[in-house]
């Protein structure tokens, strides 16, 4: 298989702040990044590609970090690198952390402007339980409101087939930039 995903544990941190910062206007330091990784039930995944012409090396290209707490999880991050978008791998990390917390709430906060996780988010079950007005400041000085989505206990099979999103990723032309040999960095 050439995509996999990696538990993302706290020495991975450098690694999943690098994507990141790849995915957002507003970043974590590694050692903030380090902190939440090692907060108490927070758990996640690196999604990594092993490279076209060295399939000794693997890039990191997306990631998901949620925290359960009582019942319920949080996502706190995901994100996919823009050249490896709309191949499925968003689908693949929501769908593995919603595999691995069946029976528990899953809520998150986006912001109202940001299709493409909206629409993510929708595919795989999400409705709308609330709305924070200007909750984030862009880059100009704006505010958007944040919607509070939350998922009960979807089926593994709905929205989604995370077989057919992993082949989808195995054939992913990206380029060689940013591809690490094993175990650098954290990747392993
Ligand atoms: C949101 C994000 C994680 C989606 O990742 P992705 O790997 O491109 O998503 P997928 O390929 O799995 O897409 C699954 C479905 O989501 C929807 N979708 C994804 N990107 C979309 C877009 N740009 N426009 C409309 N729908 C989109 C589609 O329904 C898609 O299914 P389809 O390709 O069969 O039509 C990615 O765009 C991203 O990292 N964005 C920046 C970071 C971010 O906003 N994170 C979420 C913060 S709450």
């Amino acid at each position: 298989m050439i995509a996999t995903l990696l538990p993302l544990m706290p020495w991975r941190a450098a690694v999943a702040a690098a994507i990141q910062a790849q995915c957002f206007n507003v970043t974590w330091e590694p050692s903030s990044m380090a902190r939440i990784l090692a907060m108490p039930g927070t758990f996640g995944w690196l999604a990594m590609r092993q490279c076209d012409q060295d399939h000794d090396a693997v890039q990191p290209i997306g990631l998901i970090v949620g925290r359960s707490i009582l019942g319920e999880t949080e996502i706190l991050v995901m994100g996919v690198i823009p050249q490896a978008r709309r191949l499925g791998l968003g689908c693949l990390l929501l769908k593995t952390l919603q595999r691995m917390t069946t029976g528990k709430k899953i809520f998150l906060e986006v912001a109202i402007d940001n299709v493409a996780a909206l629409a993510l988010y929708r595919k795989l079950g999400f409705k709308q339980v609330g709305r924070r007005l200007n909750y984030y400041q862009r880059v100009d000085g704006t505010n958007v409101d944040a919607l509070i989505l939350q998922s009960l206990d979807v089926s593994p099979h709905d929205g989604c087939d995370v077989d057919a999103c992993a082949a989808a990723a195995e054939e992913m032309p990206l380029s060689q930039r940013g591809c690490q040999r094993r175990g650098e960095n954290g990747a392993s």
